[in-house]
């Protein structure tokens, strides 16, 4: 089944995944922000009834254990936060028609009705499950207090989802060698009574919602595969103060995953409250009123698809509540070919981007149309200028500064004649353009419908010389005329991108009204007639610029990388440690080719450690005996600081044992083990393979 196309008569909500509020804001989170806040534009200039909301996601570990280190509670830590951040997207003209915070009374108020609601249908049980427990601190371990194995894939992951992995969302219980974080001790499981919400029982209406599901092709297809496989049960409580409490349990709260979207709900709520039911009805648009609600759109981060696909749709059904229309999931953002780092000053940070001087309208362009929404976006300062100078200089800017200061010289503004057909006609593909970018849930062709525009106006310019005509010449007058309506009509359709620049045009042209509240017919909508000289919408970036910016990140990364060594940290790249992942800072990947035969020439074993013991005197070597089938090996290894020694024997690794001897702090090394990374994470098997077995 599809739905209808926008505009709809029901009204709609665009929602932006929760922001937790534990840290700065960079470019690499603003992507998601600027694409909901262009395309609730875009929906709101087709007509469509719209409430843009979103809020700060103040609970959950991640919140908490910064807010442990800082040494603050979690509820003022996270509120800083969230202030923060309600003053920061306005900056970059993301405007929210309402931004709470999970905390607040309303969502408290509307989860807890929630769950009550689950509870009656059926859909709650109590289980008891082995949570993870750290008898050091005589304290339970939900989510990000515990690391260890994901079960799945084997990578390092989190307590509640394989972050270097399989991305999957991983139940309390699951996560196989728990370490607690907070003192980095192995932890214990104890057996436990929580609360589950029967997913599994929403299977077939799941694999019914995916098929209806619109938005972007990663949140329809990956889905799928957990969908359709066994589904799980969902843990929804945890052991911890800071959250929602239970409804009627002391000393439970519900897992973060549960109040963070009812936030999307609480906030829609939040704005009917403002400004009336008549203006927006919350109630209609989720469907809480009986009926089949509104078109939500949910726009997220990939790393959050199956949080949005399968427990979000089958909350929302248990209690009673109407399905998303759509989920439209952003890639990640990199720097310069590598991956956000927080924690080596690796990001070009919110607030610094607007400190050199750049307007938001510059990076909303950029990261609109830089890519797919779905695909990796890669920043540099260098392409930053080149799609500044090129496009936004270049093509919309040149086309209405010089259309615009012709007509107001020549003309004092919009020559007295009707617009050519030709003209009107290509103003009416663009609307088609823009219109087919919010059906298809694309903010890039939502964006290129208007450069298109101008780079058609410039053309058209530039092929009728109106300088070369007579003033009296008809065919000037026509001429101008056509390209103020070409500078209108770029006005309107390039607002949810360049909002800013959107205004000044309008402004210039002497336009009544808002341009932030046309529609897009008034694209074809004579214009006004007298209007000044324009001003400049969008200044060149020097090249010097680029070296300056490109400097500066660097030295920071430098200081930053110094500092965290110094401190002991790996200064790992974060997968990121805020939860929006960002692409791995991964090296490229060697470009001359070995043979066959050379690769053939290694022997590569699985071997079993036997006995792990530090090198005295080293730092960081340890001293293992390996057992490689055939003999037993002695390897020095640079993990003493990395691992727990007295943990690893039994642990299979990968062994090169061909390798020449060498001695280390005067210890022989015989064959050197595989492991990956910083961290060293040690290479294993999948399988049973026994020790000797050739890795081939
Ligand atoms: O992953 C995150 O950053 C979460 N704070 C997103 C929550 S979105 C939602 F569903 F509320
Ligand atoms: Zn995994």
């Amino acid at each position: 089944m599809s739905h209808e196309e926008f505009p709809t008569e029901d009204p709609a909500v665009v929602t932006c995944g929760l922001p937790y509020a534990n840290g700065d804001l960079h470019i690499g989170h603003l992507r998601t922000y600027v694409g909901g806040d262009i395309y609730s534009r875009a929906l709101k200039r087709l007509g469509q009834e719209t409430a843009f909301v979103s809020g700060s996601d103040m609970h959950g570990t991640p919140v908490a254990v910064n807010a442990a280190e800082e040494g603050v509670t979690p509820e003022e830590f996270a509120l800083r936060h969230h202030e923060q951040y309600e003053e920061t997207f306005p900056k970059f003209d993301v405007e929210f028609d309402n931004y709470g915070h999970t905390h607040d009374a309303t969502n408290v108020e509307t989860t807890q009705e929630i769950v009550r609601a689950l509870e009656e249908a059926g859909y709650v049980y109590e289980k008891e499950i082995p949570v993870a427990y750290d008898p050091d601190a005589d304290q339970w371990l939900p989510d990000r207090f515990v690391e260890g194995t994901c079960p799945y894939c084997g990578e390092h992951a989190r307590g509640d989802e394989c972050d270097e992995g399989c991305g999957r969302h991983l139940e309390p219980g699951e996560i196989e060698d728990p370490v607690s974080t907070i003192t980095g001790n192995p932890a214990e499981y104890r057996e436990r009574e929580h609360k589950f919400f029967a997913v599994s029982d929403l299977q077939e209406y799941l694999g019914e919602f995916i098929d209806r599901l619109e938005g972007t092709a990663n949140a329809q297809n990956q889905p799928r595969e957990w969908i359709e496989g066994e589904l799980q049960d969902w843990c929804i409580t945890r052991d911890m103060d800071w959250g929602v409490d239970y409804p009627g349990e002391d000393d439970l709260v519900l897992y973060v995953w549960v109040d963070a979207p009812i936030e999307y709900i609480s906030s829609t709520k939040q704005y009917t409250e403002r400004v009336g039911s008549d203006v927006f009805d919350w109630a209609e648009a989720w469907g809480a009123d009986g009926g089949d609600g509104g078109e939500i759109v949910h726009i997220i981060g990939r790393d959050i698809i199956q949080h949005h696909t399968v427990f979000w749709p089958a909350m929302l059904r248990a209690a009673g509540y109407a399905e998303p229309r759509a989920v439209m999931a952003s890639g990640f953002i990199t720097l310069e070919g590598k991956g956000f780092s927080t924690s080596r000053d690796r990001a070009v940070w919110a607030d610094e981007y607007l400190d050199e001087g750049f307007r938001p309208d510059l990076l909303r362009y950029y990261l609109a149309t830089n890519g797919g929404f779905q695909q990796d976006v890669d920043f540099s300062w260098g392409r930053f200028r080149e799609r500044v100078n090129n496009e936004l200089v270049g093509t919309v800017g040149n086309f209405v500064y010089r259309s615009l200061l012709f007509a107001a010289r020549e003309f004092g503004g919009a020559p007295d004649v009707d617009v050519s057909e030709d003209v009107r006609e290509r103003i009416e593909t663009a609307i088609e353009e823009f219109e087919a970018g919010v059906n298809g849930y694309s903010v890039r062709e939502v964006g290129e419908s208007a450069v298109r525009l101008a780079q058609f106006g410039n053309e058209y310019i530039q092929r009728n010389e109106p300088w070369k005509l007579e003033d009296d010449d008809p065919e000037k007058a026509q001429v101008i005329r056509d390209c103020v309506q070409i500078a209108k009509a770029v006005a309107v359709l390039f607002e949810p991108v360049t909002p800013e620049a959107a205004e000044n045009i309008w402004n210039d042209l002497n336009e009544d009204g808002d341009v932030h509240a046309v529609g897009v017919e008034a694209a074809l909508d004579v214009s006004a007639q007298d209007f000044g000289e324009p001003t400049e919408l969008f200044e060149k970036i020097p090249e010097e610029r680029v070296d300056e910016l490109n400097e500066k990140l660097e030295a920071r990364v430098a200081e930053a990388t110094a500092d965290a060594e110094s401190e002991g940290e790996a200064g790992a790249d974060e997968g990121d440690d805020d939860g929006e992942a960002a692409a791995a800072d991964l090296e490229p990947i060697a470009d001359e080719r070995i043979s066959f035969e050379d690769f053939q020439e290694l022997d590569v074993r699985v071997g079993e450690i036997v006995a792990a013991e530090g090198v005295e005197g080293a730092d960081k070597l340890a001293k293992l005996t390996v057992d490689i089938g055939v003999e037993e090996r002695q390897i020095v290894a640079g993990i003493k600081q990395l691992h727990d020694l007295d943990s690893l024997p039994g642990t299979k690794i990968i062994v090169v044992a061909n390798l020449e001897k060498a001695e280390l702090f005067g210890v022989e090394s015989n064959g050197m083990l595989l492991a990956a990374g910083e961290q060293a994470d040690l290479l294993t098997t999948h399988g049973d393979a026994v020790p000797g077995t050739k890795v081939q």
